[in-house]
């Protein structure tokens, strides 16, 4: 039990001082490497991530929204929201395709008609190609990949691939076969063989940054023997081990995103080095990767959607996170991590930023400076459990990708935070400010509680890991909150 702070200046590890020039011109400036809590570019400037999810794992395995908009027109709309990375997700099937098919990928139109049908599928594949004339029958899916990489490269957005799904489809219950590896669709050799063809087709973005392994890791309620057999922290151990590997025999560049239990919702063993249960083995990244300083700590947070106490008590809320692995943040942790927080989410609209919830956990991601990745951009789906042209209520973008779904969101809470995300020690994050570089904190809090008017004077301070919740293992303490969410997690909303 200890609390910590989130002071950037105290720890001896930073040592250095000097500000670099950060300059437009040799962007994106990496590779990228980690130097205690922060991600640094290859002139070991902070970098931050204040991104956006943009959806490309569903059925027809495309990104979505081109049947509205063109690349172009998209990726400089989030541009000017000052958003500057993307979290580009795909499905472990369509590699698997591409291999069954001789290294051939599919055309989009036999995606699109393949996932919609004829009639539907044909008209999307038409609209698509409208908005984005250099498209046509010959493009493939992982060419709209590589034009939309091209895209963010050319206005500069870090580009982050993230692995949601084995079979493509909308994600993520604990009955659905993508949940853990052997599940019924999660094979390992299929999954480490498209991280290591992603990671390596990867090569031609050079804005392509850093890859995850998986996303939401949860319960395969599915198989009872799997579940009570492999969903555990020590057969995480060897799969991550083969997952970072894949990727980095492949693409030794790239940072690697590890990400937790629970959907994701916890790392602890990993923060606190405590025992990768039911075995005794402690997480060492050395082990982990010939690369141990391009390991990067992902979590989620969606206690809005799951409910529990942290959900309408601030202080159980960041005290819960710090348990998690934020306390890893701490300027005085003696095993710092850098952390994204690569999900977060809620409906929007033009009062989503006097909720309570959002309120809470923008400010406490503002305050502790880790990068972040809201979900979610696609204001609508291709395709979504069935639904065609289906709506994204948690979208920043309405249904035809044409504007912002609520203004007042994007720019009060959203810009706030990115300001707040983006300024380290008085100085701009984007390839400017160093670790320790001289400056104190002036402790801009990121006013995420737009109602507070401007508190923060002084390093902001948060109780961290006093009596937080139990801890993961205790299974039955989640499953009760499961059991108590898993109608909403069905019938709801379930994420990505
Ligand atoms: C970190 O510093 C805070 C005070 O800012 C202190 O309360 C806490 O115990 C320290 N944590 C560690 C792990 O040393
Ligand atoms: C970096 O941030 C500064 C201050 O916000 C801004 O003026 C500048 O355009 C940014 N540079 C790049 C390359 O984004
Ligand atoms: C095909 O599209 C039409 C109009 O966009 C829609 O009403 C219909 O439900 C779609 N068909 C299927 C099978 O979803
Ligand atoms: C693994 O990939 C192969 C194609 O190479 C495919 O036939 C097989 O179904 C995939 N396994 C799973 C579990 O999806
Ligand atoms: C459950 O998972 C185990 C281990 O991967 C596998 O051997 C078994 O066939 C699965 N059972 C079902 C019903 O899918
Ligand atoms: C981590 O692994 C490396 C390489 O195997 C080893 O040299 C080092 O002692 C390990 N660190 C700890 C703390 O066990
Ligand atoms: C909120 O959580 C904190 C920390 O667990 C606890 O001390 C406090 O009593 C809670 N407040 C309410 C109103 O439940
Ligand atoms: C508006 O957004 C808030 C926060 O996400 C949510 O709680 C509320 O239900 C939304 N209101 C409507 C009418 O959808
Ligand atoms: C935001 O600030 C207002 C006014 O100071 C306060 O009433 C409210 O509880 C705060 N919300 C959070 C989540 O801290
Ligand atoms: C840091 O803050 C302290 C206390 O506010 C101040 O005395 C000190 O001069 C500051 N250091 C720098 C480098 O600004
Ligand atoms: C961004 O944050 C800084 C403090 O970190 C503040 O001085 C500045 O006014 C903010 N800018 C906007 C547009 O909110």
């Amino acid at each position: 039990m200890h609390s910590f702070s989130w002071n950037l200046c105290t720890s001896a590890l930073y040592l250095l001082s000097v500000v670099a020039t950060g300059s437009a011109a040799n962007w994106p400036n990496g590779p990228f490497t980690t130097s205690t809590r922060w991600i640094t570019d290859a002139s070991g400037n902070i970098v931050q991530y204040s991104g956006i999810n943009w959806a490309g794992h569903p059925e027809t395995m495309v990104p979505e929204g081109l049947q509205y908009q063109s690349v172009e027109t998209i990726v400089s709309k989030l541009k000017s929201a000052g958003l500057n990375s993307i979290r580009l997700t795909y499905a472990i099937q369509m590699i698997d395709q591409i291999e069954a098919n001789g290294g051939k990928d599919i055309p989009i139109r036999t995606a699109f008609i393949n996932a919609l049908g004829q009639q539907n599928g044909t008209a999307i594949y038409n609209a698509v190609v409208k908005n984005n004339p250099t498209f046509g029958e010959q493009t493939t899916r992982l060419q709209v990949f590589d034009a939309v990489a091209a895209e963010c490269n050319k206005q500069q957005i870090y580009v982050h691939l993230d692995n949601h799904v084995s079979k493509a489809q909308f994600c993520c219950t604990p009955f659905d076969g993508n949940s853990w590896w052997q599940d019924t669709y999660f094979d390992a050799a299929n999954w480490t063989r498209g991280l290591a063809y992603m990671a390596n087709h990867g090569k031609n973005w050079p804005n392509l940054m850093s890859m995850s392994l998986r996303n939401e890791l949860r319960q395969p309620l599915d198989n009872k023997t799997l579940f009570s057999d492999a969903y555990n922290w020590q057969d995480w151990y060897q799969f991550v081990q083969q997952g970072v590997q894949a990727i980095h025999k492949a693409n030794p560049d790239l940072l690697v995103f590890l990400s937790g239990l629970d959907s994701d919702t916890t790392l602890q063993p990993v923060t606190e080095q405590t025992a990768l249960t039911p075995g005794t083995e402690i997480f060492n990244r050395s082990v982990v990767t010939p690369y141990p300083s391009k390991l990067v700590l992902e979590l989620h947070n969606y206690a809005n959607m799951l409910g529990g106490p942290d959900f309408s008590n601030c202080t159980q809320l960041q005290e819960d996170l710090g348990t998690d692995g934020f306390s890893a943040l701490a300027s005085n942790n003696s095993d710092p991590w850098p952390i994204i927080v690569s999900e977060f989410g809620f409906p929007i609209n033009d009062t989503t930023g006097d909720d309570y919830f959002v309120q809470c956990l923008m400010k406490y991601v503002a305050d502790s400076k880790a990068g972040w990745i809201q979900w979610t951009l696609q204001g609508s789906y291709y395709i979504r459990q069935g639904t065609q042209d289906s709506d994204e209520g948690w979208a920043i973008l309405n249904h035809d990708w044409s504007d912002w779904r609520s203004s007042k969101y994007v720019n009060g809470p959203l810009k706030n935070l990115i300001n707040a995300t983006m300024s380290i020690n008085g100085q701009s994050a984007n390839g400017t400010a160093q670790p320790g570089g001289g400056t104190n904190s002036s402790g801009s809090s990121g006013s995420g509680n737009s109602s507070s008017g401007g508190s923060g004077t002084g390093p902001p301070t948060m109780s961290g890991v006093a009596a937080g919740r139990s801890a993961p293992t205790d299974f039955y303490g989640f499953y009760g909150v499961l059991l108590f969410s898993v109608a909403t997690l069905l019938a709801v909303h379930v994420m990505g």
